[in-house]
């Protein structure tokens, strides 16, 4: 089955078609980043203007000359007005072509980059989303059986890439600069605090990272800015370790499921590799915003709704709807 995913829930408008949950046929992302990174954050109405101009080109080329059977569309979580654009496209297209929609939770969608590259996770599987907006720990008992373990308390682990990085005045986003940056320092130079990292529960903190980044910044005059952003990488990479070995251990999970946008950092992918086993980490790509997870996910979770029925939830929470006792 062909399935036309569609994904706007932040400043990227990506439409992909993907055959049978697994077979990429044409992946198409265009970004606003560019515009908000004078800002040095997302403005969420300059994202939703942009949705709306990019959309319908996005479409066509992922669609090219080839037909669908489906659509599937990201409902939330997101900013409102940028999942409005594409929920309302979603739904015209359903309309015009009587095709059926479904509608895709980005958060769950984003684990489903692991089913895009030839390889098969076995449930009980251990999902870890680090993204810019969300950290979350879920086990996955079977598609669409998703319990919540944890998360963050405060800002999300991208979120915590974002913000040290803007203090140390690198730009938006700020993963890839403190990554990059990071391989030229010394992780141990400065001592940053581990949140939670000892506590026998699954969540996390990093604002407590963040103000001691800030602090430091203040105190010291001349601040080693690749230390920096290496100590920061490794205090970030050191409580997700720690939290997604400890949620392994104690369910007995055949396979860990790492992504979203911060799964593209490499040191987290090398270090996670030598820790944890089966491990699955999509491709750098296919972690950061695309409409090929958001096909996939509905691939494996076919329950499709009338145009009329399908609405945006900005909201919308990793945890399924489901009762699992
Ligand atoms: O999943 P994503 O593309 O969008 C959301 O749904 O939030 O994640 C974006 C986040 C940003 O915070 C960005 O800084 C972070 O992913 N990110 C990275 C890297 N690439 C993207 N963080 C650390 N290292 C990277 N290489
Ligand atoms: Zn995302």
């Amino acid at each position: 089955m062909r399935i036309l995913g569609i994904e706007t829930s932040c400043d990227e408008t990506a439409a992909a078609v993907v055959e049978d949950g697994t077979k990429i046929l044409s992946n198409v992302v265009a970004s606003s980043v560019e515009l908000h990174q004078k800002a040095g954050g997302i403005i969420p109405e300059v994202a939703a203007r942009e949705q709306l101009k990019c959309l319908i080109p996005v479409i066509e080329e992922a669609l090219g000359r080839g037909k669908v059977e489906a659509l599937a569309v990201t409902v939330g979580p997101g900013l409102i007005g940028s999942l409005l654009v594409g929920v309302e496209t979603a739904k015209t297209l359903a309309y015009i072509w009587k095709k059926p929609v479904v509608p895709v939770n980005h958060l769950q969608a984003h684990l489903y980059a692991n089913w895009l590259e030839g390889k098969k996770p076995r449930f009980p599987a251990l999902g870890l989303v680090v993204s810019g907006g969300h950290t979350d720990l879920v086990l996955m008992k079977d598609h669409g059986k998703i319990k919540w373990l944890g998360g963050t308390r405060d800002d999300a682990a991208g979120e915590c890439f974002d913000k040290t990085a803007r203090v140390l005045g690198l730009p938006y986003p700020g993963g890839p600069e403190i990554s990059k940056l990071a391989k030229k320092g010394n992780s141990q130079t400065y001592n940053l605090p581990r949140p939670m990292i000892k506590q026998e529960n699954f969540d996390l903190s990093f604002s407590g990272l963040k103000t001691a980044v800030i602090n430091l910044t203040r105190k010291e005059k001349k601040i080693k800015k690749a230390d920096m952003a290496a100590g920061i990488q490794q205090a970030i990479i050191d409580v997700i370790l720690a939290k997604t070995a400890k949620a392994a251990e104690k369910f007995k999970v055949k396979s860990v499921l790492l992504a979203g946008g911060v799964a593209a950092n490499q040191q987290l992918r090398e270090q996670m590799e030598a820790k944890l086993a089966p491990l699955f980490i999509p491709k750098p790509q296919l972690c950061t915003d695309n409409a090929t997870y958001i096909a996939s996910n509905a691939f494996f979770n076919y329950q499709p709704v009338s145009w009329q029925e399908i609405a945006a939830d900005s909201g919308l929470r990793i945890e399924s709807d489901v009762d699992f006792s």
